[in-house]
């Protein structure tokens, strides 16, 4: 029998990665008013969420995950979330043509600030400070001073989050979703990507299809499916003093769900089972992630997956592989076939940002085509095990910066200085999203053929 689980039940556990704040009192006060803040996302829309993801796990839909690494004080701003909220939908609209299957849209956003690091401390030159552990705790300024964890950060962050959630509320339902639209966009990027022409023909092929379906009456104006989208939210489940003060009762199931968040993840640092994360994350009724890196081995997962889904229900449980680009064909086969073998009713993801870091002139980069190269290895993992390749998890932003190295624009490690803004791990620019999203395309529409053929055959 699992022990009692309460929302606290996480602080007599060992904890990873979370700041220990100086001033215990101030820590208090601040989740105390946390407490009392309003949810940012109810229990009902989890749970659609986990209905959608549901359809991931079964094959009948696609999950799409993305955003920044660590969200900032500083760049928060309309611009910003506009600018990710539109490839978003662009790479979802060009994703859903290839699979024929709807996409779930889950963005890093409106919540993702705590961030676990590799070093507790962080040195330049001959000064040695502590790590920047993301603005909901301490500031990215090299100083001392910037570095003390402060829990009044946490008001901000809820206040961002807020903020950030009610603007892509809007624009998802306000229009700003409109099919039409979206794609004038992606219009745009291939017609002025180096790569046209290898874009050329799915575009096209797309806007065929919205100039058939506005021949026989469906468009954006008489069809609300054509200018809404459902949009969701997720982050790291790490600062667990704030997830706690946002984990409510639902009013009409009684159960508890953690409210910052639509979904919530837990990383590859801390996915020990007996530890604080775990615990956490086990008792809400979320959509959960977990993060597996090359640590990870068979039984462990298998020992997660029974804590964090003891019922085995389709779309609580999300499997985010995070390998790096030449260890996906060591590790993964043999999770997969633990899994089935055991009958676990998982979603498969492909995180390929997170084992392809390296480091270049002084900063952190992203070789983009070892960010293909491991989405690619992924889904030929799946297709030679029989199983589903169910989602990407990607940092991107909408902007158009310089950190990850590559892509059809070739971002040289010389280019890194020009455009660096990322507070933690360099994101994929819009168009390497794009490209990343056309590439997944022809990969779902290659897998859709095949399972025909398949079933032809049978
Ligand atoms: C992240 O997603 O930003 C992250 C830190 O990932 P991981 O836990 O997989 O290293
Ligand atoms: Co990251």
């Amino acid at each position: 029998m699992a022990q009692n689980w309460s929302k606290s039940s996480w602080r007599n556990k060992p904890a990873l990665q979370m700041p220990d704040y100086a001033d215990k009192e101030a820590l208090a006060a601040v989740e105390a008013r946390l407490a009392s803040f309003p949810p940012l996302v109810f229990a009902g829309e989890a749970r659609d969420l986990r209905q959608e993801l549901a359809r991931v796990a079964s094959g009948d839909a696609f999950l799409l995950q993305g955003g920044d690494c660590a969200e900032s004080f500083a760049e928060h701003g309309a611009d910003n979330i506009r600018d990710f909220f539109r490839v978003f939908l662009q790479m979802a609209v060009v994703m859903t043509f290839g699979a024929s299957k709807p996409v779930v849209k889950v963005g890093r956003i409106a919540g993702q600030f705590a961030k676990p690091r590799s070093s507790n401390t962080e040195t330049q030159g001959d000064v040695t400070l502590p790590s920047y552990r993301g603005d909901v705790v301490n500031e990215i300024a090299f100083t001392p001073e910037a570095r003390i964890p402060n829990p009044e950060r946490q008001i901000n962050a809820y206040r961002q989050s807020a903020a950030t959630l009610n603007l892509l509320r809007a624009f998802a339902q306000g229009g700003y979703a409109n099919l039409n639209h979206v794609h004038e966009w992606t219009l745009d990027f291939v017609r002025n990507s180096p790569q046209a022409e290898k874009y050329a023909e799915l575009s096209d092929r797309i806007t065929e299809t919205l100039d058939f379906m506005k021949a026989v009456g469906m468009d954006p104006q008489n069809n609300s499916k054509l200018r809404e989208t459902d949009f969701y939210t997720s982050h790291e489940a790490l600062l667990l003093g704030y997830e706690e003060a946002l984990t409510r009762e639902d009013s009409i199931t009684g159960e508890p769900y953690a409210t910052s968040g639509h979904m919530i993840w837990i990383g590859d640092r801390t996915r020990q089972p007996d530890h604080a994360h775990v615990e956490y994350c086990r008792g809400v009724k979320n959509p959960i992630g977990l993060k597996c890196g090359p640590s990870t081995t068979p039984e462990g997962l298998l020992e997660l997956i029974d804590i964090l889904s003891p019922a085995n229900e389709p779309g609580r449980l999300t499997l985010i592989a995070r390998f790096g680009h030449d260890k996906v064909e060591e590790h993964l086969p043999q999770l997969i076939r633990a899994v089935e073998r055991e009958g676990r009713n998982v979603i498969w993801s492909c995180d390929p940002m997170h084992g392809n870091t390296i480091s270049a002139g002084g900063y952190k980069t992203r070789p983009f085509e070892r960010v293909m190269s491991e989405v690619d290895r992924f889904f030929d993992v799946h297709q030679a095990e029989g199983t589903i390749a169910g989602g990407v998890h990607v940092e991107m932003t909408g902007k158009d910066v310089t950190e990850c190295t590559g892509g059809a624009r070739a971002i040289s490690d010389d280019d890194l200085a020009s455009r660096y803004h990322t507070h933690c791990d360099p994101r994929l620019n819009a168009d390497q999203s794009l490209e990343l999203a056309f590439l997944v395309s022809d990969r779902l529409k290659r897998t859709k053929n095949g399972l025909h053929a398949q079933e032809q055959a049978a």
